[in-house]
This record gives C-alpha cells, sequence and structure tokens, in this order.
C-alpha cells in the first residue's frame, strides 16, 4: 500500500480515562477491537500486570505489523489478529478468549492511516481514491464516485457525511467523472459549495466515502451486539467515537441494553420481556481536557461511553459466568480452555 507508519506518530485518546472505565486489574484480559499502533493496548497490558492477556484486533494490515513492534515487550500476553472486528465473536471463539474482563473500541482511523501516503484517506495529500482499512475489501472509493448515479451520491454524502449541500456536490462529481484522486476530488468539491468558516469544504464528503467504503455503521452496531455475549460478570465495554454518527449508534445501543423494558412508551405494560444486559458507567460522556487537546487536535471530537455487563436475576448462564470470574483472580477456570468447554456444556452455554 505504499505506506510508512511509526508507532509514534499516533497518540492515544482520553488514555487514562480508558483504562479507568475498563476498570483494568491485575490478571485480567481484555480485547482492543481497535489496535491501531497498540497505544491503548500497551496501557492495558500495564495495567493489567502481572497475567493480563490481550486479544487485540485491527483490519489494517499495516496497524498490525506496527503494533506487533509496539507490544513486542508484552511476548505472549498480546494476541494480535488482522481481521475486520465485524467477526468478534467468531475471533474470540476461535482463540478460547472468553469471557472477557474488558473490550474496547477506539473507533475511526489512527493519525498512521490520516497521514500516511497512498491510502487516500486525507484530502491534504494527493493520493489514489482508495480509502480501504484493508487490501481485501473489494470497493474502493474511487469505484463509489465513479459508478453511483448522481441520486445515489447525494443520498451517501448526506447521510454519512451530513452535508446540507450533498446534491451540489454529487452534481458536480458526476459532471467532473472520472476522478481518480483525492486532491482532484477535493477541488470539485471547493469549487462546488461556498466557503464554510474553518471546516475544509471536503470534509464531510471524504468522512460519508470512507464510511461507506468500510460500511462502518454496520459494522459497529454489529460488534457492540457481540461484544455484550463477550463479556463476563461485570465486565466493562467501553467506546470512544469521533463523529456524531457513530456516537449516536453506541448511545442509543448503550442506552437500549440498560433497560429491562423497550416496549414503546403508548404500551401500557411490558409485552416485549426485554432484561437489561447493561449498566451505564457514565451517565455524561467523557471528553478529553483542553490539556489534551493542546497536546493532540485530533482529539478535540472524541467522546468515550462506557457500560458494565449485568446479570439479570435467575438463569444457570448468569451463575456460570459469575462463578468464572470469581474463580479468575486464581488463575482459574476462564485460563483453561477444555474445563471452560465442559463448564459451558454443562449449564447449555453454548
Ligand atoms: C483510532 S485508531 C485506534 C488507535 C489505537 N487505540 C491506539 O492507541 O493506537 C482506529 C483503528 O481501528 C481500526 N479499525 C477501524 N474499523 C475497524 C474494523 N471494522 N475492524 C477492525 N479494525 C478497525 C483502524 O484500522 C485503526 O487502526
Amino acid at each position: 500500500m505504499g505506506v510508512v507508519m511509526s508507532a509514534v506518530t499516533h497518540i492515544p485518546v482520553l488514555i487514562q480515562e480508558t483504562i479507568e472505565a475498563l476498570a483494568v486489574q491485575p490478571g485480567g484480559r481484555a480485547v482492543d477491537c481497535t489496535l491501531g499502533a497498540g497505544g491503548h493496548a500497551a496501557a492495558i497490558l500495564e495495567s493489567s500486570s502481572p497475567g493480563g492477556q490481550l486479544l487485540g484486533i485491527d483490519a489494517d494490515p499495516e496497524a498490525i505489523k506496527v503494533a506487533k513492534e509496539r507490544l513486542a515487550a508484552y511476548g505472549g500476553s498480546a494476541l494480535l489478529v488482522n481481521e475486520n472486528f465485524i467477526n468478534l465473536q467468531a475471533i474470540c471463539f476461535r482463540h478460547d478468549f472468553y469471557p472477557v474482563h474488558g473490550i474496547l473500541f477506539d473507533l475511526g482511523l489512527s493519525s498512521l492511516q490520516l497521514d500516511s501516503t497512498g491510502r487516500g484517506f486525507s484530502f491534504q495529500r494527493d493520493a489514489p481514491l482508495d480509502m480501504r482499512l484493508s487490501p481485501s475489501q473489494q470497493v474502493t472509493a474511487a469505484d463509489i464516485v465513479n459508478t453511483f448515479s448522481e441520486g445515489e451520491l447525494a443520498h451517501l454524502i448526506r447521510r454519512y457525511g451530513e452535508e446540507g449541500y450533498s446534491r451540489q456536490i454529487a452534481r458536480s462529481i458526476v459532471t467532473e467523472r472520472p476522478i481518480r484522486t483525492t486532491l482532484q476530488l477535493a477541488r470539485i468539491i471547493e469549487g462546488a459549495i461556498p466557503r464554510r468558516d474553518r471546516i475544509n469544504p471536503a470534509t464531510k464528503t471524504f468522512q460519508a466515502l470512507r464510511i461507506a467504503v468500510n460500511r462502518e455503521l454496520e459494522h459497529l452496531e454489529t460488534a457492540l451486539r457481540q461484544a455484550v455475549d463477550l463479556l463476563g460478570f461485570e465486565g466493562r465495554l467501553v467506546v470512544i467515537s469521533y463523529h456524531s454518527l457513530d456516537d449516536r449508534i453506541v448511545k442509543q445501543f448503550m442506552h437500549r441494553e440498560a433497560k429491562d423494558c423497550i416496549c414503546p412508551p403508548e404500551i401500557p405494560s411490558c409485552v416485549c420481556g426485554h432484561k437489561a444486559s447493561l449498566k451505564l458507567i457514565n451517565r455524561r460522556i467523557i471528553t478529553p481536557s483542553l490539556a489534551e487537546v493542546k497536546l493532540n487536535p485530533r482529539s478535540r471530537s472524541a467522546r468515550l461511553r462506557a457500560v458494565e455487563r449485568i446479570i439479570a436475576s435467575g438463569g444457570y448462564e448468569q451463575t456460570a459466568e459469575k462463578m468464572y470470574f470469581s474463580m479468575a483472580g486464581d488463575g482459574g477456570i476462564w485460563r483453561r480452555p477444555a474445563l471452560l468447554k465442559k463448564f459451558r456444556m454443562t449449564f447449555s452455554l453454548s
């Protein structure tokens, strides 16, 4: 992909807040679903030492390479997997890595990806319009820009970029195509809409294309559902998002799963049978301090939300999970896959 990446160029966001929200303990096991340069992963491993284990996932093979170097000092405590987190549950089952104490999503792109040449994520660097997180994906941003109808483009730019000038931009794209590079697209957008203060005119369209290419919203929603099932008793799920579309999905998901009933308000008594599986840890979102934003301007839009897995009353499943975790401190059953499987079968957990 013609990329030079180095871990030192990505500063992890809300690092202390993340460790606190995950309630990382010595001997804990955690999944970092968005490994990136391994900044959060290193802090998790540090705080869960001795005996902590981390499964790190990233769709981008370049990120895995960088993180591998950064986490080399932790040896076998860190297991890194180059895959999309849409397969979170399958990955954890494959590696017998469940239940877990903590799961982290630090969404979006790393500075390594934004600053790298050749990936097409940034409108400030000329590159082919690619924007795929992984080279194994089929559809690039150029495919979308050059094949979608004007109506489809306008819809995509409005929906994923929340761009008020979506129709004007779509019209200019269709008139000017074929469009091959980031700067060519950025210039077309600049010519299509009035100048706005501060934000670059291409910002929202680039966000929309990246979300569409990587199917970010669908993947997030699916992975959140899988994450809850992987959490053991009192396990924590922490999500850092950087734009309102992601944050809305996270907020709605967490609030829904923290309710005992999700019936519409006009229904007088509950018919849904929904039981809360999560408890909100922070009712208000956690955002970076002014000092952090000054040090790392890219952190300015970060919003952290955290929840804890709770156990509904009754049921073998919950009891079994509680037992795994009460034994975890002794290096107990949850570290031994064969025993764990037997235990799961006894309680019909598979
Ligand atoms: C903001 S960065 C994470 C930075 C990391 N926390 C650190 O401290 O270095 C987000 C990472 O998530 C990865 N990513 C985004 N969506 C993904 C997905 N659906 N599956 C796997 N990885 C994904 C990106 O490739 C990127 O490396």
